[in-house]
């Protein structure tokens, strides 16, 4: 099958690149690199790098392709409350470009990279895909709008869609070009943090005062192997006209001092870590319920918090 595949020097969107070519996959990637790296993208693989605001750019990446992954957008939450019309302009227009796009050509399957953030502050722990969307962020809300966007063109246009809503995407793939990472700028990440904490600039926690057993946030960590893994499966399962939604997490959650204690022990030395102020806009504890992926992908993710931390310590090297 041939898939168009946006964002793909990216970091999710490289790692997806890797494995969907290890799997036969034809793929054309379509990035305008302006956060992700262009010497992730593999020898002889077709690569446009253009913008998915350019209706050009996008049509020439679509010429052949049969389905669609969408990783491509912009996504750091801060950022996203600084620049709101850059976040909507970027994510919700240019997907509106490329599902017209889609559409005038016939491309009829999709799968999207959707958000926990699309939640909010949740008001039941785990988080079912039933539950209320109220993003707190404007990150989040292009994510949600993107997903309406997805329910509107299955019933209307018969595309075939599935929004996959992350959770807290970590760990790295090794590949016949070395690793594939998390190479931000800035970073946020709460993993490459602690990877990168020193005496001189240790980890700042993000407040210790959280109503949780240690005192800081709980987040769902999901390795990014397992991550693209569902969305191998989420595109082979695309058939009919429908927009489905699931979660992507492992279902289990951890304190940012459970990650710091497992990057310790993989590290051999007591990450330097600093009390610190909350991050605003943070929730206490999101954990995602992913019977539903589970159920209807057949997917079970495999790789712990261990194998997160200890794929991004060998990648860091
Ligand atoms: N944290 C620290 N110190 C740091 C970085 C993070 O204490 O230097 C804490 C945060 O406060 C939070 C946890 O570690 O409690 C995880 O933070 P991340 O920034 O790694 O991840 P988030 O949970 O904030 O965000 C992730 C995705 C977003 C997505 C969100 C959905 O990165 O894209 O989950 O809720 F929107």
């Amino acid at each position: 099958m041939k898939v168009l595949i946006t964002g793909g020097t990216g970091y999710i969107g490289a790692t997806a690149v890797e494995i969907m070519r290890s799997l036969g996959y034809e793929i054309t990637i379509l990035d305008d690199c302006s956060t992700g790296h262009a010497d992730t993208v593999p020898t002889g693989l077709s690569f446009i790098q253009g913008s998915l605001l350019n209706p050009t750019d996008v049509a020439q990446a679509l010429a052949g392709v049969e389905a669609v992954v969408h990783f491509a957008g912009k996504s750091l939450v801060g950022e996203s409350v600084e620049k709101p019309d850059l976040y909507h302009h970027v994510n919700v227009d240019g997907t509106r470009i490329l599902l017209d796009q889609m559409h005038q050509v016939g491309v009829k399957k999709i799968v999207f990279s959707s958000s926990a953030a699309t939640y909010g502050e949740p008001t039941q722990i785990p988080i079912k895909e039933s539950a209320a969307t109220a993003p707190t962020n404007p990150y989040g809300a292009t994510k949600l709008a993107i997903d309406h966007m997805l329910s509107a063109e299955s019933a209307v246009r018969g595309l075939a869609a599935t929004s996959l809503r992350y959770f807290n995407v970590a760990g790295a793939l090794h590949c016949d070009r070395g690793w594939l990472t998390e190479r931000h700028n800035p970073e946020t990440h709460l993993i490459p943090n602690v990877l990168r904490s020193s005496a001189e600039n240790p980890l700042k926690i993000f407040g210790g005062d959280w109503p949780t057993p240690d005192g800081t946030c709980i987040r769902d960590y999901v390795h990014v192997i397992d991550l693209i893994d569902a969305h191998v499966k989420a595109l082979e399962s695309l058939a009919s006209p429908h927009h489905e939604i699931y979660n992507l997490g492992s279902g289990d959650g951890y304190s940012v001092r459970q990650v710091v204690a497992a990057a310790s022990t993989a590290l051999g030395y007591a990450v330097p870590t600093l009390d610190s102020p909350r991050r605003a806009g943070d929730p206490a504890v999101l954990i995602a319920d992913i019977s539903k992926a589970r159920d209807g992908l057949n997917w079970i993710p495999t790789r712990g918090i261990e194998a997160m931390v200890a794929d991004t310590v060998a990648s860091f090297k």
